[in-house]
């Protein structure tokens, strides 16, 4: 199935909305999916940031973005801190880092590379602009799982063993095959029960 990635426009928030619903259900808590008033924000600051994929014509997912400052990047600290809240208050074209902040599929799209398209509508952006990397926390959803099967273990001990490809997670493993690099585990980077509240710090220099 052919598909387009364009930049999003006021148009496409209701769709976009409903696509963080599906995309982050329960456990994941509602209060942390982007509200109209957020997604409008965010293109009235960095539209060249906000990324949509239209298939079918439907609105196949949502990829949104900002960037931080090199100190801010530095910094690894959690979701919050960096990026200001929802608004995005640290967003600043001075900065060195594109911030992933989400990227969403629609489940009827999954796994024809509309990800992967995204991921490199990203590094286009970041060498368009001169940035020097692409940066994000990602989540590692299937930790809360694999812990209530397996014996328990540390969500860094689990990140290094989906980095080594011996346990696949339905988030970061895609993120993996998309060429960022893992630097490490962020304990308390967002409210996240599946995740343990913890995040993937990933990289790509461009
Ligand atoms: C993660 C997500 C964005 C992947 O999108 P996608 O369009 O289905 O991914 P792609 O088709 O580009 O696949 C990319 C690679 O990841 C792999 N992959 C995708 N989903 C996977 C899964 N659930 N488990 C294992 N591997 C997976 C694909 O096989 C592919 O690998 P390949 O290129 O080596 O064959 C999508 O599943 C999603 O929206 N999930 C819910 C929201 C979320 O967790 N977002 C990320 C955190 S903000």
């Amino acid at each position: 199935m052919s598909f387009l990635i364009r930049p999003m426009t006021r148009t496409d928030i209701p769709e976009a909305l409903a696509l963080q619903i599906l995309a982050f259900p329960l456990p994941f808590s509602e209060d942390l999916h982007w509200s109209p008033e957020h997604l409008s924000g965010h293109i009235e600051i960095f539209p060249e940031g906000q990324f949509v994929a239209e298939a079918d014509g439907r609105l196949a997912g949502s990829c949104s973005n900002a960037i931080v400052s090199e100190e801010g990047w530095q910094a690894h600290g959690n979701w919050g801190s960096t990026m200001g809240g929802p608004f995005l208050r640290k967003h600043t074209l001075e900065g060195s880092t594109l911030y992933g902040l989400d990227i969403t599929v629609h489940p009827d799209f999954r796994r024809i590379g509309i990800g992967r398209a995204f991921y490199e509508a990203r590094f286009a952006l970041v060498s368009r602009l001169g940035l020097t990397r692409y940066g994000t926390g990602c989540r590692m959803p299937d930790y809360r799982s694999y812990t209530e099967n397996h014996t328990s273990i540390d969500i860094a001990v689990y990140a290094s063993k989906v980095v080594e490809g011996e346990i696949v997670d339905r988030t970061l493993t895609p993120l993996l095959r998309y060429g960022l690099h893992f630097l490490g585990v962020i304990e308390e980077y967002m409210e996240d029960v599946e995740s343990a509240n913890a995040a993937a710090l990933l990289e790509r220099v461009v």
